[in-house]
């Protein structure tokens, strides 16, 4: 039977490096011999325009049945204004949710041929992987919202967490620590915040069942120092929803750019959510020069987790690489005093470059052949 993977492109930039996901899959699972239909629906801003809302029924009922969702990006300047259930950026929430999409693997690794352009002095190779809870926290406790008090007007944000959802996360990063360098490191604010002194609790607690795992505790105002200090000195790190969200932005730009990096939104069941860690950049959009390696590795993240290709996944992170290797930039990683070798490219031709040692790669593969 055929598997189906859900296309959503999104918004500004989003369709773009989705076109190129759409090659990278058709090449691939055909060289591997794997089924797969692709189906396109709209989401956020673009889903507002056809359908008059950020998540249409047709859409989630769609992803909901697929084995896996790829997504581009979603929001935009046009939507900015609407009330905020209306706003793209409502739609991908809604989606996270309903796919109960609870752990967003956010890996921040250097590419060989790039370590240049860290904005560090002396810069080291990084490897790390942010586990990020995404369905829980301020982006969706209540009460919530903007209210006339009559002089003025007050704004309210819940933080709540469950020992349920921590745990679950937690539980997770810890058998990620042990596949990796057996290293946790836990963000939180529990000088200040409840919610991190549970959720700290809850580690001390899970770390009896892994007793090989090296855990330490940082608050996140440190964190953000050390991981511009000695950002290779971190393996795992599990946090919460916003502190992840802020430190996956910073980890974008110590390896290069913020378009490097890919994830992977896991629930407990399925289908998982893949969706690069970069907006939609309307500052860039509709231009060929968006960066498409964070969508093109997380279509890889998909065939491993998902499709159960790592081989297929194997050859699209080498062949990034390799496009790296052979000089290939988009503009955010070409610097005014590029170095002879170096070319800029737009966005459809690196990906072509990238698909075709992909397809090498995979074709060459066999013993014999
Ligand atoms: P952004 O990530 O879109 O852009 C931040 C900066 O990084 C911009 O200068 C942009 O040009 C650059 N950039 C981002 N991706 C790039 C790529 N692939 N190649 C080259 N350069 C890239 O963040 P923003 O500008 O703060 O937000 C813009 C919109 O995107 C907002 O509406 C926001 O809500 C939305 N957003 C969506 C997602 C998502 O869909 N997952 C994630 C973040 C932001
Ligand atoms: C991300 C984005 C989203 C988030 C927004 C668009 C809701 O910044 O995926 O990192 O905050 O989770
Ligand atoms: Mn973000």
């Amino acid at each position: 039977m055929n598997r189906k993977i859900v296309l959503l492109p999104g918004d500004g930039i989003g369709p773009e490096v989705m076109g190129v996901a759409r090659a990278l899959i058709e090449t691939l699972s055909d060289i591997a011999g794997a089924r797969l239909e692709l189906l396109e629906y709209p989401i956020g801003g673009a889903a507002v325009d056809a359908a008059g809302e950020p998540l249409p029924e047709a859409t989630l009922r769609a992803a909901l049945a697929a084995d896996a969702v790829l997504l581009g990006a979603v929001g935009g300047p046009k939507w900015d204004d609407l009330p905020p259930e209306r706003r793209p950026e409502a739609g991908l929430l809604a989606l996270r949710k309903a796919l109960d999409a609870y752990a967003n693997l956010r890996p921040v690794r250097t590419i060989p041929a790039l370590l240049d352009r860290s904005p560090l002095r002396d810069a080291r190779p990084i490897d790390l992987l942010i586990v990020r809870e995404l369905t829980g926290g301020l982006y969706f406790g209540t009460p919530r919202g903007i209210t006339e008090t009559g002089r003025e007007r007050e704004a309210v944000d819940t933080l709540r967490y469950t020992e349920g959802e921590i745990e679950r996360i937690v539980r997770l990063a810890f058998r990620l620590a042990e596949r990796r360098s057996g290293r946790l490191t836990s963000v939180d604010k529990a000088n200040v915040l409840a919610s991190s002194r549970l959720w700290r609790d809850v580690v001390e607690r899970v770390r009896k069942d892994h007793p090989t795992v090296e855990v330490r505790h940082v608050l996140v105002d440190a964190m953000a120092m050390a991981l511009v200090d000695r950002p290779w000195a971190f393996d795992v790190v599990v946090t919460e929803n916003l502190f992840g969200d802020i430190l996956s932005d910073l980890g974008g730009a110590l390896v290069g750019s913020l378009g490097l990096l890919p994830s992977a939104s896991l629930s407990e069941a399925g289908p998982h959510l893949y969706e690069p860690v970069h907006g939609s950049a309307p500052d860039i959009a509709g231009r060929d020069v968006a960066n498409p390696t964070g969508m093109i590795l997380s279509t890889a993240m998909m065939f491993e987790l998902s499709l159960s290709l790592p081989d297929v996944a194997r050859a699209i992170v080498a062949a990034v690489d390799d496009v790296y290797a052979d000089g290939f930039r988009t503009a955010d990683l070409t610097p005014a005093d590029a170095p002879a070798g170096v070319r800029t490219v737009g966005t459809e031709a690196f990906g072509a470059a990238v698909i075709e040692r992909a397809a090498r790669r995979l074709k060459s593969k066999g013993v014999y052949a």
